[in-house]
């Protein structure tokens, strides 16, 4: 019997979780069941939905019952306690929370550069940290060309990023500063912890906690799930991540060294205007390149400022930016589940 996907949406009240309610109202997928979960602080709440109004369920075990897919955005703790309960019901899940990125049988994917790991699902898709997703986009036609050495990577990360509570205060420490006053940070830089920075008119070299030899999660994500998207464990990765005072869109200045010398500057645009899903806006004379504004809603990767390095000739310079809720999020996580519609591997409607 043909019918369309039953799909929820953990978190949907979050900062992901809203895009992913908007990333499927304009999906060609066919939803005949639409489901918004949260915790029990907003059951009851609506979220609309293609023109009709739903009442948010508190997520327990029993409300993944009857699923086809479930997309997750409602942290660790939550994914690590509610995924095994989809999984073991049968639900196609695809996860935005760290939980299980980095464990062997789980694919992490970005369809433009690995779906065919998502073919090997077992239940259970794993989507990429937002700043490894814009970088990977990026870079992946240069590595087919040239192959990677190195990856070294500053980022400009907006308070999206932390999720809603952030975002909010941003706007709060503005009008603060603004009226002259002193600012009280809240959230940032890890809402968990006691040390507070302001990042109203401010940046903070900190996202997430500090993990080993002195780098953040957020920069470890970077080296170790770059190395399983392209499955290679030699590529090197040096990352240092960077909150800026931005609502949506994270920034990236990339510097790669190739194994193969490069072709002139002109080659190597025309090359990354052919990879998927990547926009170049680049004209030095025109002083065209991207900027988090430009991307907003955009599930397109944006690269500009592309420069062969001056010493080496194996060295790029890129300035890569995208919607890290669109695509460092719920984008990529709904594209994934689109091209398995696409490939027959869903239920069809
Ligand atoms: N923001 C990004 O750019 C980004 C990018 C990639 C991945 N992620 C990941 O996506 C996840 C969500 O991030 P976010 O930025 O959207 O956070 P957020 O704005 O704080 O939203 C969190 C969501 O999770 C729900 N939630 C919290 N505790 C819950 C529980 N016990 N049971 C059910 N639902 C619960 C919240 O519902 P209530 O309304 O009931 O509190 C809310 O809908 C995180 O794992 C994050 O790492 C975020």
């Amino acid at each position: 019997m043909s019918r369309g996907l039953r799909v929820a949406v953990v978190g949907a009240t979050g900062a992901v979780g809203t895009e992913m309610v908007r990333q499927l109202e304009i999906s060609p997928l066919p939803v005949a069941e639409f489901r918004p979960l949260a915790s029990a602080r907003s059951a009851g709440s609506q979220v609309q939905f293609r023109g009709q109004a739903y009442k948010v369920r508190e997520l327990v075990p029993e409300a993944l019952d009857g699923l086809d897919l479930a997309f997750f955005s409602a942290g660790g703790e939550v994914s690590r306690t509610f995924v095994p309960e989809a999984v073991r019901r049968g639900v196609l899940v695809i996860d935005n929370s760290s939980a299980f990125r980095l464990e062997d049988g789980v694919p992490l994917v970005v369809p433009e550069v690995n779906f065919s790991a998502a073919r090997e699902h077992r239940g259970l898709i794993a989507n990429p940290n937002c700043s490894t997703i814009q970088m990977v986009v990026a870079l992946k036609p240069i590595r087919d060309r040239f192959g990677l050495k190195r990856i070294t990577v500053a980022t400009y990360q907006a308070v999206s990023g932390a999720g809603y509570r952030a975002l909010q205060s941003l706007y709060r420490e503005l009008e603060a500063a603004l009226r002259g006053e002193e600012i009280a940070p809240e959230v940032l830089p890890v809402a968990s912890q006691p040390v507070k920075y302001p990042i109203a008119l401010n940046v903070i070299p900190q996202i997430d906690v500090f993990v080993e030899e002195a780098y953040t999660r957020e920069e470890m994500k970077m080296v170790l799930e770059t190395q399983k998207i392209f499955a290679d464990s030699h590529i090197e990765v040096g990352a240092t991540c960077v909150r800026v005072p931005v609502g949506i869109g994270h920034s990236e200045v990339v510097y790669v060294e190739t194994e193969e010398e490069l072709p002139s500057l002109e080659e190597i645009r025309a090359i990354l205007r052919g990879g998927e899903g990547i926009v170049v806006l680049d004209d030095p004379a025109g002083a065209v390149y991207p900027t988090p504004r430009h991307v907003s809603g955009r599930r397109e990767v944006f690269v500009g400022r592309i420069r062969k390095d001056l010493f080496r000739p194996n060295g790029l310079h890129l300035f890569v930016v995208a919607d890290n809720l669109v695509k460092g999020a719920a984008g990529n996580a709904v594209q994934i589940a689109e091209r398995l519609y696409a490939e027959g591997l869903l239920p069809q409607a």
